[in-house]
């Protein structure tokens, strides 16, 4: 089993990811979540986190992060809801938050793991970049980063720029430049995942604790702008979902589900279209060793297919 933090701004993709990690807990050791600002505050989702832990019956440490970029101000994503799981309310969970914050967290489980700890990051990399800038020697200490951020080509919130990585660019750049080896599933890859409608019917039809949350989620993602909905599957009118986080999950996993490339990558911060671009050398130009194993391709149906069987047997694996 690896051992792994997953650091999260939850979030309806975020959701699902988790919901697939508590699943596919005989292949991670999931030493802790830890949360950050990005999609909603960070109350919110160290609350999600906790309470959906809480709600599939976990004890895994929830450690909060984060309020706020480094250096610019928090913008949070209208998309997921004002409380980040869109329409879905959870019990709150009688649990109380780990007693470290989001970098200490991950300084103690790096330290705990002796080199083995990996870190798969779905959100803005504000917790990693902290614990990076409070213990430069943390950087010897991770093993691999698996980020859903960036891309290497587009953007969601200007051409260039993804939003994970434009909500911080300054702590994607430390995080980049950390020499840390990193996988990117990148927007452009992520993006080939809409959620398919026969998937989604498929999983409402699953009946255990996982799939009726992870089904209830992807009803919020499918609905979530009624009046402005483009019809997507002809006569349904629904909307366009995508569970980015989700598929960096699975690539900890099943990592034949992508196929990559290697390239030297850093994080520009301070363009103003390309604030938070993730910039691949692919003419060998800086003449530098890769750092990021950049996601090109994934196989979308064995994607799918992976989740649905993952939600199908539940927890009884
Ligand atoms: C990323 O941004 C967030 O809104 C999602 O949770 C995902 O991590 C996609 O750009
Ligand atoms: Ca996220």
């Amino acid at each position: 089993k690896i051992p792994y933090v997953i650091d999260c701004d939850t979030g309806t993709d975020d959701a699902i990811a988790i919901i697939c990690a508590l699943l596919a807990q005989d292949r991670l050791d999931i030493k802790a979540f830890t949360t950050v600002a990005g999609n909603v505050e960070v109350t919110k989702t160290s609350a999600n986190t906790l309470n959906i832990v809480d709600q599939l019956g976990f004890d895994i440490p929830v450690a909060k992060g984060a309020a706020a970029p480094l250096r610019r101000e928090l913008y949070t994503a209208i998309s997921h809801g004002t409380t980040g799981l869109g329409n879905v309310v959870l019990p709150s969970s009688p649990r109380g938050l780990y007693d470290k914050d989001g970098a200490d967290t991950l300084y103690h489980f790096a330290k705990e793991c002796e080199g083995e700890l990996c870190v798969l990051a779905v959100g803005p990399l504000t917790n990693l970049a902290l614990a990076l800038t409070r213990y430069p020697e943390i950087k010897h200490m991770i093993k691999q980063i698996t980020i859903m951020g960036g891309a290497l080509v587009g953007g969601n919130m200007t051409p260039t720029s993804e939003f994970n990585m434009w909500v911080d660019p300054d702590a994607a750049k430390i995080v980049f430049d950390s020499g840390i080896p990193l996988t990117m599933i990148g927007l452009d890859v992520t993006l080939k995942c809409k959620v398919p409608l026969p998937v989604y019917e498929r999983i409402c039809s699953i009946s255990n604790p996982f799939a009726e949350l992870a089904a209830r989620i992807f009803r919020y993602m499918l609905h979530r702008n009624e009046t402005t909905g483009v019809s997507l599957y002809g006569t349904v009118e629904l909307n366009e979902a995508f569970v980015h986080d989700a598929l960096a999950l699975a690539v900890t996993v099943r990592p034949d589900l992508v196929k990559t490339r290697k390239y030297f990558m850093t994080v520009e911060t301070q363009g103003d279209i390309t604030r938070g671009m993730t910039v691949a050398d692919f003419n060998d130009v800086m003449q530098k060793e890769p750092n990021v194993d950049a996601a090109v391709e994934v196989d979308v149906e064995a994607f799918w297919a992976w989740m649905v069987e993952l939600l199908e047997n539940g927890p009884n694996r």
